[in-house]
């Protein structure tokens, strides 16, 4: 009886074939609806003002910024370009506090300008009047290429920045501290930089995905279903979709569970994000831990007893998820990381918190490979094709960590798009090169942005 209890609370998070399918049909129709002017659909479909992948002309030294993923990071690029073509990188992580996440946004921009300073210093070009491609990994939506107002989502949240321009804001902090000048060029979405990176080695790359600490894809549209701009003669742009915020208007209701509205009442962006909340790895353990906590509280887990660790919130960090579910772990090994995180577990313990783990992450990978079945079948349409070859640039700790994820992804993406053949490119170096190179294109067709 106890194991029947426990398997309807995970029966919650099982998707059958049929509701897979209808949740690509409702990203699909997410997607549409974004495309078009004055829409607020939940899926926002942000033009990037990117018209192609790179073609190996690129070149230049370029400074890359990479905030919103689990780390921050500042870089120095060079790229080469002709017979000799080749990108290095130098880089340094920063970590950024959650006082200053959460603190205001004049702390914010001075605290990334702190670490600009002082990687420069690094590399010694303190004086060098870099070209800047910053991946600013959040909604951000631009007025052509004038202003770029952006929203916060994941776990940011400083206060005097949405609805702000990002480049006044880093322009700003640069002025405050008056040690060096950089000219800000492109603002870049990190799946978008992710695109561009991957493309740069493999030319059918046209999708950039995300499953990190937030879920965002990016792929090529054809301009003409692009109802938003205005632009003639270029024949497609990427568009960062910001796919997270499906199921914001209620369309995911019936998938939702008692303890993904735990997790979203509890988040600072309430009510938001949606399908992100189902699918990223910031809320994932979250998830897990609010059906732990249940299954205690109904005497099926931990002997019944509620500890503190178990009430804290963001213990299951993606990592230990990740570590927990592979299958080369003695339920012993289980034990001691939850152990490590406070949990006294017995091996039964430890076998049910397994099986929470799996039904929360299988779940995650099945939804984010509906969407996208929908984001590849909807560009095989396009361009009028019964079959599509196409390559998407990955990136994020929950695709590369997890040793389910990208399977089962992958396994959900054939059975539901079963036209296209798709490739997946592990992108390796972060997605600040693709920002040099968008920087590099930008500057060569001289752009203003
Ligand atoms: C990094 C990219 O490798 O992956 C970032 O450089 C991106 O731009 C990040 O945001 C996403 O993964 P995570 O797991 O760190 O959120
Ligand atoms: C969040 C952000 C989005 C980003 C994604 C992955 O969904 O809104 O811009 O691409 O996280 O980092």
């Amino acid at each position: 009886r106890v194991t029947a209890r426990r398997h309807q609370s995970l029966s919650s998070f099982r998707l059958s074939r049929d509701q897979l399918r209808s949740v690509k049909a409702r990203m699909r129709a997410g997607l549409e609806a974004g495309l078009k002017s004055n829409s607020h659909s939940p899926v926002k479909m942000l033009p990037s003002y990117v018209f192609r992948t790179p073609d190996g002309t690129e070149c230049g030294k370029y400074l890359a910024l990479d905030l919103g993923g689990t780390n921050f990071r500042v870089l120095l690029v060079k790229i080469r370009s002709g017979l000799r073509r080749s990108v290095r990188l130098y880089n340094k992580l920063y970590p950024i506090p959650l006082e200053i996440m959460q603190g205001t946004g004049e702390e914010l921009f001075d605290h990334i300008v702190h670490c600009i300073s002082d990687f420069l210093d690094y590399v010694g070009m303190k004086k060098a009047r870099l070209p800047l491609g910053f991946t600013f990994s959040f909604p951000c939506l631009w007025k052509m290429f004038l202003k770029k107002r952006f929203s916060w989502t994941k776990g940011f949240k400083a206060t005097d920045c949405e609805g702000n321009d990002v480049v006044d804001m880093l322009r700003e902090a640069i002025k405050r501290r008056n040690e060096f000048d950089v000219d800000i060029v492109a603002i870049v979405n990190d799946t978008v930089g992710t695109m561009m990176s991957c493309a740069y080695e493999d030319p059918q790359c046209e999708i950039g995905l995300i499953a990190g600490t937030g879920s965002n894809v990016c792929y090529m549209e054809e301009l003409r279903n692009i109802e938003k701009n205005g632009l003639g003669e270029m024949q497609r742009m990427c568009i960062n979709t910001e796919w997270g915020g499906l199921g914001e208007d209620g369309c995911l209701d019936d998938i939702i569970t008692e303890y993904d509205n735990a997790v979203d009442r509890e988040s600072i962006n309430h009510g938001r994000q949606r399908f992100e909340k189902l699918t990223s790895g910031l809320y994932l353990g979250e998830v897990v831990r609010q059906v732990l906590l249940d299954l205690t509280r109904r005497g099926l887990l931990f002997k019944g007893r509620v500890t503190e660790a178990l009430k804290t919130p963001g213990i299951f960090e993606t990592k230990y998820l990740s570590q927990i579910e592979s299958d080369r772990l003695a339920l012993l090994q289980v034990r001691s990381i939850l152990q490590h995180l406070g949990l006294d577990s017995t091996c039964d313990d430890s076998i049910i918190v397994k099986e929470v783990c799996g039904a929360v992450s299988r779940r995650a990978a099945q939804l984010c490979g509906a969407g996208m079945a929908a984001v590849v079948d909807k560009i095989r349409e396009n361009r009028g094709l019964d079959q599509l070859n196409i390559t998407v640039g990955v990136d994020g700790t929950l695709y590369k960590l997890h040793p389910h994820f990208s399977t089962v992804l992958q396994e959900t993406v054939v059975a539901l798009a079963p036209q296209c053949y798709v490739t997946y490119l592990l992108s390796e170096e972060g997605s600040g090169r693709g920002a040099a190179l968008i920087t590099a294109v930008a500057r060569r067709d001289q752009v203003e942005m």
